[in-house]
């Protein structure tokens, strides 16, 4: 088992990671507070509920079901998960447990923000998705109709237990997901992570059991390094958002077509398609990216039917990473060398745009 520390201060908080974390209960019970509310979906629930119960024996919780899919981050949502807190008495010393995979982890988290202006709540990450990413670094949020994550709070978790074991019955296609994110973090980190990733992508998709939880300590690790260095995303955090622009556009274009990892992985090869067209990035990177994106299962072009430029456009406008109206971009000028900018020809992002969508420039 790994075990790391987030450093934030007096907010800084445990992640432990590898096989059978969750039934580690000695390491994470004591500190949950007098009684506790437990929000999962009904996937997570069917298939991991009585662990998760087991480990908490005797300490006081009561469950909360949400139905599975990104609608279910929905302030709609918030509102049933405060009403079963008030209803089950859970006082401000109370404790929320997001079980789940990073819908459940965001709506948690920000509904912990928020309830009696802020309670405690404890990570269990179930895809490989959240255990990368999501549940990590205190990002919560839900979203609106007009546009993703757009409601939201920056509340730190208390623990984060990543149990690999659970990750033994995500289906294929959420696995690959959460390749996206694993593929941004050891990009965005350097060429070493980068070469590493390039000789473990095998084993990883093979679920190889002692180069999962590695890749897991490493995004990890980078997260929160970057997230220690700039909890409320007044620079350095930005960088995390590569390829984010582009694939929250995409995400809420194809109206739940595409899951978020995918959407990601688009997201990153058009932020270095546009890096390479400002003749910032070397072609031979562009590639290695994609063939990481093809060997982890995930799409390389986009689904048809297709949006147009101008939606995505219209929709990475509404992106709360812009600055005074203009798009801000994570773009690349190698492994490791990250801009966040708005400062580029719109030219080239209409061009990038279009090569994606399939419509003449
Ligand atoms: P998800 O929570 O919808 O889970 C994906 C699917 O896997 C769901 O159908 C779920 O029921 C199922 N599932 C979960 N655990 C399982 C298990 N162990 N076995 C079988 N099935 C399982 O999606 P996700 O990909 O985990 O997370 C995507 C969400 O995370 C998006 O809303 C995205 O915005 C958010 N996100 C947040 C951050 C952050 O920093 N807060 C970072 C990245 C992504
Ligand atoms: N997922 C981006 C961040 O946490 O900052």
């Amino acid at each position: 088992m790994h075990d790391m520390t987030v450093q934030l201060g007096e907010r800084s908080y445990p992640i432990h990671i590898g096989p059978g974390t969750l039934s580690l209960a000695d390491h994470w019970i004591e500190g949950l507070g007098p009684r506790s509310v437990v929000i999962t979906n009904e996937i997570v629930a069917g298939l991991h509920l009585p662990a998760l119960q087991h480990a908490l024996g005797n300490h006081p919780h009561t469950v909360l079901t949400l139905p599975d899919g990104e609608r279910t981050k929905s302030l709609a949502n918030v509102d049933a998960i405060v009403r079963h807190a008030i209803e089950m008495g859970l006082g401000r010393d109370g404790t929320f447990i997001a079980f789940g995979g990073g819908v459940i982890g965001d709506i948690t988290g920000f509904t912990a923000a928020t309830f009696h202006r802020g309670v405690g709540f404890i990570q269990v990450p179930t895809t490989l998705l959240a255990q990368v990413d999501a549940s990590v670094g205190g990002k919560t949020a839900v979203n609106h109709a007009l546009g993703k994550n757009l409601i939201g709070a920056f509340h730190q978790p208390r623990r984060v237990i990543i149990d690999t074991e659970l990750l033994s019955t995500l289906p294929a296609r959420e696995f690959s997901a959460g390749m996206a994110e694993v593929i941004k973090t050891l990009l965005l980190d350097s060429e070493d992570s980068l070469r590493w990733l390039e000789s473990h992508m095998k084993a990883l998709m093979e679920r190889d059991p002692r180069a999962l939880p590695e890749a897991i300590l490493r995004c990890c690790s980078i997260k929160a390094r970057i997230v220690s260095a700039d909890e409320t995303e007044q620079g350095h955090r930005a960088q995390l958002n590569l390829g984010h622009t582009f694939g929250h556009a995409l995400e809420t274009a194809y109206g739940g077509a595409l899951v978020h990892g995918e959407a990601v992985a688009l997201g990153l090869l058009m932020a270095a398609h546009l890096s390479q067209g400002l003749g910032w990035l070397d072609a031979t990177v562009t590639q290695r990216l994609r063939s990481l994106i093809a060997a982890a299962g995930l799409p390389t072009t986009l689904p048809s039917p297709k949006p147009g430029a101008d939606t995505l456009l219209m929709l990475m406008g509404r992106d709360k990473k812009n600055l005074g109206g203009l798009v801000r971009l994570v773009l690349l000028h190698g492994p490791g060398q990250l801009e966040v900018t708005a400062d580029y020809p719109r030219a080239a992002l209409d061009l990038t745009l279009r090569e994606f969508t399939g419509e003449p420039s």
